[in-house]
């Protein structure tokens, strides 16, 4: 039977950074065109988040939506994980998300869980939405896919447990009155915003 949790580490560093003509054209190299830099750019100035704890991204590939949530809250404050750190920044920790001493997670104000996707390596998704979305400080917020990613893990009743209220990106948008000029809105459907309030 093939194990749930399953996880090579050469493989994955050669499919996330070797091979991304199979990731299809909608993530567009996860250069500046990916949705998670177009919404991170859109979204920042109308983020409430607590002033001083980390900003934090999980999956940050080459950096391109890392970069703008440093230009805006400043490289000290920010902090990234993954598998490869191909821009050598200091502040990013190099690894399996799996393999981190939890211990070493700083209180956040913020975290985008863009870490792989459901589909290729649900385990690691769910244990960084769950072990990260509990370093979350009061009034900080927190982004992920919602109840509908393809593991079927259900986002919004962790995410409700653990003192959040979620509402969809694309709500977000709405009330602040943010034009969905250049976004996929069904990706803005499919992902929560999380306020903690514990
Ligand atoms: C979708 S890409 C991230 C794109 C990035 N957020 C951006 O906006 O440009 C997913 C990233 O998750 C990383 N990743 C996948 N599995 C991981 C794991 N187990 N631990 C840490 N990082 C992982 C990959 O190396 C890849 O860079």
């Amino acid at each position: 039977m093939k194990q749930f949790n399953t996880f090579n580490y050469k493989n994955e560093v050669n499919y996330w950074y070797d091979c991304i003509d199979k990731h299809g054209e909608d993530v567009y190299s996860y250069g500046p065109k990916y949705y998670v830099g177009l919404v991170i750019k859109k979204i920042m100035p109308f983020l409430k988040l607590p002033p001083t704890e980390k900003i934090c991204m999980l999956g940050t590939h080459n950096c391109y939506s890392f970069a703008l949530l440093e230009e805006f809250y400043g490289k000290d404050r920010c902090i990234g994980f993954d598998l490869k750190n191909p821009t050598n920044r200091s502040n990013i920790i190099e690894g399996s998300i799996l393999d981190l001493n939890i211990d070493l997670i700083p209180p956040l104000s913020f975290c985008w869980n863009d870490l792989g996707n459901y589909k290729r390596n649900p385990f690691e998704k769910m244990y960084g939405q769950i072990v990260f979305a509990n370093r979350i400080i009061n009034g900080g917020v927190f982004i992920g896919r919602d109840s509908s990613n393809r593991a079927r893990f259900p986002a919004e009743a962790l995410m409700s447990e653990f003192n959040y209220k979620n509402e969809t990106l694309q709500n977000f948008f709405i009330k602040n009155n943010i034009s969905f000029d250049g976004i996929d809105e069904s990706l803005l459907r499919s992902h929560l915003i999380s306020f903690r309030e514990i």
